[in-house]
């Protein structure tokens, strides 16, 4: 294998500290560009040793010249660009989100044709489809229409014609994944992130209420981390994206999951029996065509992994013992 030095954008958060997680597991020199400077979810999953050989860049996405040079000193081989304000973030500040995450986006793409990189992998979202009640399938065919009703989801929509452009123009490939929502250490902001919480909140022993009830797609950070990684080392001609299916359950089955691995809470976490309006989940097909086989830890395993590591990090002091 040749050398592969990968920059991650946005990985001072959840998905992004996973990845770094991995690559350095597997001894990859990587780079984490990031606005924050706050490693917490870093140092949630990783040892101080493994933490100690990632390069920090503090730097603003929106800003093309900053992340140009980011990528000049990381002698990037390969760019994940995960950076991203989330719906409620966009919803708060719609100037600020389109310039993160519609700018930033073309920033990235321009930073990699200059440097000559083949290809692209970034997060875009199941955001970009509508309501559930605008399709017959209950889970999104990679080729649905997308008639996204959120900022969020335009920015993202946005962003995956971008990267069709820049493919069409420059020849820069791109793989675009479009996660539901992510759950596991390190998930604690977004709008889906109430679901992570509450096994938090398990792992202290406190009752927790997530606003919302319906199916939606689950997927175990740890396997999304990894089918990102996996895009990035698959050669690909072209611009497409690409859903991630994961576990399509109720919010009902997270519960009795986090209760199964905490026999202690049952009944003390409750929720709202009003779906999200976003479909009930995603068809991968397209996605193990694409890379073959994919991790997928079953939602059982993964809600128990993810109440160890809170429960770890609780006794050790890395977390805060009470909200
Ligand atoms: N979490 C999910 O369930 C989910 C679902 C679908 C898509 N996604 C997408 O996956 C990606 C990663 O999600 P996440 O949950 O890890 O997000 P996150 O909110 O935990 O992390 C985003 C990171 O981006 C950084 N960032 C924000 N503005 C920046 C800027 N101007 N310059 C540089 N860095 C900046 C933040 O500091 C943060 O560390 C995002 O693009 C998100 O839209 C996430």
């Amino acid at each position: 294998m040749s050398r592969q030095n990968f920059l991650i954008t946005g990985a001072l958060g959840c998905l992004g500290a996973w990845v770094v997680r991995k690559l350095v597991q597997d001894q990859i020199n990587t780079t984490v560009f990031d606005l924050g400077t706050h490693k917490h979810r870093l140092e949630l999953i990783m040892q101080p040793d493994e933490l100690a050989q990632v390069r920090f860049i503090q730097g603003d996405l929106t800003q093309t010249a900053t992340l140009l040079e980011a990528v000049e000193a990381a002698e990037a081989t390969h760019i994940i660009h995960l950076a991203a304000l989330q719906v409620p973030f966009c919803k708060a500040d719609p100037p600020l989100g389109a310039a993160v995450n519609v700018v930033g986006t073309v920033n990235v793409f321009e930073a990699a044709k200059k440097m000559d990189l083949k290809q692209v992998v970034y997060a875009s979202s199941v955001a970009v489809y509508g309501r559930k009640d605008e399709y017959v399938e209950p889970l999104m065919p990679h080729q649905a229409r997308r008639r996204p009703h959120t900022l969020y989801g335009v920015y993202k929509q946005a962003n995956e014609d971008t990267a069709r452009v820049y493919w069409q123009d420059d020849g820069l490939a791109s793989i675009g994944l479009r996660p539901y929502t992510i759950y596991g250490p390190g998930r604690d902001q977004g709008l889906t992130s109430t679901p992570t919480q509450a096994m938090l909140a398990a792992a202290r022993g406190e009752a927790f209420h997530i606003p919302y009830g319906g199916k939606n797609g689950f997927q175990y950070v740890d396997d999304v981390a990894k089918i990102f990684i996996q895009a990035a080392r698959t050669p690909f001609a072209g611009a497409d994206v690409f859903n991630i299916k994961g576990d399509v359950v109720h919010v009902q089955d997270v519960i009795a999951a986090i209760e199964a691995a905490e026999p202690a809470m049952a009944g003390q976490i409750t929720f709202d029996d009003q779906p999200l309006s976003f479909p009930d989940g995603a068809e991968d097909t397209a996605l193990r065509q694409l890379l073959g086989e994919i991790p997928h830890t079953p939602l059982a395993a993964g809600v128990a992994q993810t109440i160890d590591c809170f429960k770890t990090a609780l006794a050790d002091n890395r977390l805060p013992k009470n909200n």
